[in-house]
């Protein structure tokens, strides 16, 4: 039996349509991943997606930060800016700023494990201050002309606010909610819990994206109905398989949709490379690009493990492939 498609996920005038929002990760979806995953997939298969985190301390930032972080429209598909900080009157500012950027929403970060993120109390550092991050929430909202969206774990050590920090959100204002189903210090080991999805879900009435290792279009399906989400976003999976929104799809609608064959991964490697080279990623950081986006395409299982150990010590684009027999 074909599965029902969930329905698509209204956000203001907007709409993730379908529910599937590829996830905001620093030093991967930049605009050049983010574009292809995109353009690749198609609008029919990813529903929105956001930048990785901006992060604002001081002064708001500038709009030509903003500006290039995210790039032409490529597709009729929602992107946001993500923004985290912890003075609410700035990360409000810059809001005001992200929509004249051309953002279709804002979200603010309330999820990053990072150690320096933490000290400074922004991140998952106000999971554990509710009324401050409510306060962030609300000045957002009321600052922002264009919808506003959070993204939290379930808690930094414990997941007992975990129902009162969503439903704070909701309160302030936040039109939408992804939960992603580990703690601050579970960072991104062991198997997320996605009963805190579940019990996220069942706490507030503003749509609810659930998140942590949608993997595979079975998990996504899985998540969807062991949660009772309204949408998946995801992160890591998008790297491992950059046709997941697709093939999530195809499966959806009870078509085949065949594995990547070796030229198309030699195909989408290049074009990432030669993307990166016209946006002015100087040569070595995309050659480090690239060889992160290997690593995750062993980890998907499309190409073989034992190869990748040489794969990442060549110090060009054309060795590389050769070592992984890609040309
Ligand atoms: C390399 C990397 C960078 C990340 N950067 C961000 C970020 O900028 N903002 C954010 O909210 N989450 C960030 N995350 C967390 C992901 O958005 C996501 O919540 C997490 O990876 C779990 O989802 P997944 O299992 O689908 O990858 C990052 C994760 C990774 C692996």
């Amino acid at each position: 039996m074909t599965p029902t498609l969930p329905a698509p996920v209204p956000l203001g005038e907007l709409s993730f349509d379908p529910p599937l929002y590829l996830a905001p990760m620093e030093g991967v979806t930049d605009r050049t991943f983010r574009h292809m995953i995109l353009q690749k997939n198609g609008g029919s298969a990813v529903g929105a997606a956001c930048t990785e985190f901006q992060r604002v301390s001081q002064v708001p930032l500038p709009l030509e930060v903003l500006e290039k972080e995210l790039g032409p429209k490529v597709e009729p598909i929602p992107v946001g800016i993500q923004l985290m900080g912890n003075q609410p009157e700035i990360v409000a500012a810059t809001a005001i700023r992200a929509a004249e950027a051309g953002a279709d929403f804002v979200d603010l970060n309330f999820g990053c494990p990072a150690p320096r993120v933490f000290q400074h109390c922004a991140g998952s550092a106000l999971l554990a201050a509710p009324s401050q991050l409510e306060a962030m929430v609300r000045a957002t909202v009321d600052a922002s002309p264009i919808p506003v969206t959070a993204k939290i774990r379930a808690g930094v050590e414990h997941d007992q606010n975990l129902e009162e920090l969503a439903q704070r959100i909701e309160q302030a204002g936040a039109q939408l909610l992804t939960i992603h189903a580990r703690l601050r210090i579970d960072r991104y080991q062991d198997d997320p819990n996605w009963d805190y999805i579940r019990r996220v879900k069942a706490a507030v009435k503003i749509p609810v994206f659930g998140n942590g290792n949608a993997f595979h279009p079975d998990s996504i399906q899985r998540m969807f109905q062991t949660t009772n989400c309204d949408g998946v976003m995801i992160g890591r999976g998008a790297m491992r398989d950059p046709l997941l929104f697709r093939r999530w799809s195809a499966q959806q609608q009870g078509q085949k949709f065949e594995g990547w064959t070796r030229q198309e991964l030699a195909e989408w490697l290049t074009e990432y490379h030669q993307r990166m080279l016209d946006g002015g990623t100087l040569p070595r950081h995309a050659l480090g690009r690239v060889k992160q986006a290997v690593k995750a395409l062993v980890e998907g299982g499309w190409l073989a493990k034992d190869q990748l150990r040489i794969a990442l010590q060549q110090s060009n684009v054309e060795q590389l492939f050769s070592a992984l027999g890609l040309v």
